[in-house]
């Protein structure tokens, strides 16, 4: 009995991994114990010896008061890989997190990457995995990941659109029959929406904000439709004339003046996506209309904004910065059955 228990215990199955490697954050999913990782893709480095000295949300917890010693780094760039050595340190550093005291056993990792990856990349992602301690490395699209993971039927004959707003890419994939008929991503996302507002601040203002306040004036005002309450936010930041620090008072339809140029790249993105779409395969989407996650897609109004600009219906997930790791997650304790939606890693 007691054998039998502590075998269990290490078997390998329990080891494997499902990873959402995210240019905001990662996340690591077990079979045994579901999301066991939710982290920022964030490095922070010793300047002079160039060790990584932590990762993840201890970083986040840091910016806007670094020592003079620590650079901060993200290693990922619109979805892929920028740091090769970084990347792999950052997941040494979480999968050693999420593994404790069974380091000694070598995973089995489904990782999701984005749709338009390059063979380079796939190389760089593998090798970093396997770096990092991984025995085998198998790719799944993102799109596939997160239409899996919010339940989508994608191994079925129907369409089905997707579209997931990340902090450095946004996919667009019509996916049927397990495969991905016909995809846009674009390198537009949730970072481009913060660097917006800090440009508007910029230019209307002269003030100088950060971009950890942008990102906060985004989630908490943002609006991409004038329908969402118009709501009103503090903003501090530095005036560039003056020099001195002042505050100012901003709102919503203010922040959505900011942000409406790179929400209309998402918006012909999507277009551009429809117009792509086989006729057969846009009938069921009109019936079904488009299906929303990422983490934009918790930007208030957005569904509006998508409904409006295309005529159709759009869902939005429940728990839209999860989908693509619950995917991953699926086909990782399924990975015979599933085998179909996983990237030729060569290719
Ligand atoms: N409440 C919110 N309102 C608006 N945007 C939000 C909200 N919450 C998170 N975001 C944005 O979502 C983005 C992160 O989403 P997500 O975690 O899906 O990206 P990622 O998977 O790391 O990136 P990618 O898929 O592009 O590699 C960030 O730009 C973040 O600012
Ligand atoms: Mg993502």
């Amino acid at each position: 009995m007691r054998f039998n228990l502590s075998f269990k215990w290490l078997s390998l199955e329990s080891m494997n991994m499902a990873i959402d490697l995210g240019t905001t954050s990662t996340l690591i999913y077990t079979k045994d114990e579901g999301i066991v990782l939710e982290e920022d893709s964030m490095v922070a480095i010793d300047k002079n010896t160039r060790e990584m000295i932590t990762a993840g949300k201890e970083v986040k917890e840091m910016l806007g008061r670094i020592p003079d010693n620590i650079i901060i780094s993200e290693p990922l760039e619109d979805g892929v890989i920028a740091d090769f050595k970084l990347v792999e340190e950052m997941l040494r550093f979480f999968i050693g997190k999420v593994q404790k005291r069974r380091l000694f056993i070598k995973p089995k990792v489904v990782v999701a990457v984005p749709s338009g990856i390059t063979p380079v990349e796939k190389r760089a992602v593998i090798n970093s995995i396997e770096e990092a301690g991984a025995r085998e490395v198998y790719l799944v699209s993102e799109p596939i990941a997160a239409a899996l993971g919010e339940g989508m039927p994608v191994t079925e004959p129907a369409g089905n659109m997707i579209i997931d707003i990340g902090g450095g890419t946004t996919e667009i994939a019509v996916i049927a029959l397990s495969g991905i008929v016909n995809k846009v991503s674009i390198k537009i996302a949730g970072n481009e929406l913060d660097d917006a507002i800090q440009t508007y601040m910029y230019d209307k203002y002269n003030m100088a904000i950060g971009k950890v306040s942008a990102e906060k004036i985004k989630k908490n005002i943002g609006s991409a439709h004038p329908s969402v309450e118009n709501k009103e936010m503090e903003i501090r930041g530095r005036d560039l004339v003056e020099g001195l620090p002042k505050k100012i008072i901003i709102n919503s339809n203010e922040i959505r003046e900011a942000m409406s140029e790179t929400l209309g790249l998402m918006k012909n993105a999507i277009k551009k996506s429809l117009s792509e779409t086989p006729p057969e395969l846009a009938s069921d989407i009109v019936e079904k209309g488009l299906f929303l996650t990422g983490g934009g897609a918790l930007l208030s109004g957005i569904d509006k904004m998508i409904s409006k600009s295309t005529n159709l219906k759009v869902s939005v997930s429940e728990d839209p910065l999860r989908g693509v790791v619950k995917g991953a997650g699926i086909i990782l304790v399924n990975i015979n059955e599933y085998r179909d939606l996983l990237m030729d890693p060569n290719r």
